[in-house]
């Protein structure tokens, strides 16, 4: 295929939400920067075209952003943390939070939970949903709801119940199951590679590391210095690294320390979806002039998704949007309350289309 008709192809979905999926996207160019470095992986037996993946963020990662930037190339996305109870009640909210249509290759939902059985159960209800390739287990949240009652990073203090929540899950289905958790609860009690050591050999079939404590919450610098050395430990388990990548050099400089296998990128991403592409080396979704066609996508796919909130929704990407708005404080006040789209839609050409 000549490269003038796959850009026109690659495209095309731009301004169409309801467009096929089409991953040549998500095949890494050959000759770029980071070639060797991005390239696809196994997840048990799930193949993902490429090892960028979009991170799990609550209130942000939704169907159409999950799709978004599947269609800019990332190669696998994670759901928002599911509760394993809400799942058992057969939640509506949390039912449509996870279901994903998009079909746009690997996709995990995330459960999160502190009882072993609940948690299998959970998992194999989701599995019988047919609606994802993996099952992610949550050992990071970092929020007092969650952790009080013993989940999310709360399990860094209990590895063996880590294991056992493994170990169960792994049992309930035939999907692969894997984990993602922080570098330990606190500056004081750092352990991720015993930790590490303990999920692994419960069976987890791959690993994602947010290369902060819970203490440190969201704030402060990433302390990739504690990613070293896990790669020894996952051997070919997938040792996905994250926390602050937001360029190239970051990927490369990661890899280089880290030997990882994947990069998961979270807040890089909000308001710069085009990130993976840019890492990929597909450069062709990195003109100025379709900032804001992507922009509009976006919003309109999520009123498309959400109705009459996608709006209030679409906030935290506005804002991540605007970013780099000259007058972005005040824009801010100003868009804080709008639930009007077509001002939403206004303020994002006059800030593309003046750059
Ligand atoms: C708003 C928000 C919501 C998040 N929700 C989840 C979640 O549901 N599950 C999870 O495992 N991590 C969650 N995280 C953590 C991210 O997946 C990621 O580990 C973290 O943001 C660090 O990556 P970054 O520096 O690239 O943003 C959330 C982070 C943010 C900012």
């Amino acid at each position: 295929m000549s490269s003038s008709s796959l850009d026109f192809q690659s495209l095309s979905w731009i301004g169409n939400p309801s467009a096929e999926f089409d991953s040549s996207s998500q095949r890494p160019v050959e000759g770029s920067k980071l070639a060797g470095i991005i390239k696809p992986i196994k997840i048990g037996n799930v193949q993902l075209p490429n090892n960028l993946v979009l991170a799990p963020m609550a209130g942000v990662t939704d169907g159409s952003f999950r799709q978004l930037c599947a269609r800019l190339g990332a190669g696998y996305s994670v759901s928002e943390l599911a509760s394993c109870k809400a799942l058992q009640m057969k939640s509506t909210q949390t039912l449509e939070m996870i279901r994903f249509e998009g079909n746009t290759g690997a996709y995990a939902v995330q459960i999160f939970g502190s009882d072993p059985d609940l948690m299998a159960e959970a998992a194999s209800y989701v599995e019988s949903l047919k609606i994802c390739d993996i099952i992610d287990i949550n050992m990071g949240c970092p929020v007092s709801k969650v952790v009080k009652t013993g989940a999310g990073s709360a399990l860094m203090k209990t590895p063996e119940l880590a294991a056992e929540i493994i170990k169960s899950v792994s049992k309930s289905v035939h999907l692969p199951v894997t984990c993602k958790f922080r570098i330990g609860w606190t500056e004081n009690s750092i352990n991720v590679k015993d930790f590490a050591h303990a999920v692994i050999e419960a069976g987890a079939k791959a690993i994602t590391v947010h290369a902060r404590t819970r203490q440190a919450m969201y704030t402060g610098p990433a302390q990739w210095q504690y990613l070293e050395g896990i790669k020894d430990i996952a051997k070919s388990i997938p040792f996905i690294a994250n926390g602050d990548i937001t360029s190239e050099e970051n990927v490369l400089e990661l890899y280089e320390r880290t030997g990882c296998d994947g990069f998961m990128i979270g807040r890089g991403c909000v308001g710069k979806p085009w990130l993976y592409a840019q890492l990929l080396g597909h450069n062709e979704y990195l003109k100025p002039e379709l900032r804001y066609p992507i922009f509009k996508h976006h919003l309109v796919d999520m009123l498309m998704e959400h109705g009459s909130t996608a709006v209030p929704l679409f906030r935290v990407h506005l804002f991540g949007y605007l970013k780099n708005h000259p007058h972005s404080a005040s824009l801010r006040r100003s868009l804080c309350m709008e639930r009007n789209p077509n001002v939403v839609l206004q303020a994002g050409r006059d800030f593309f289309n003046n750059r």
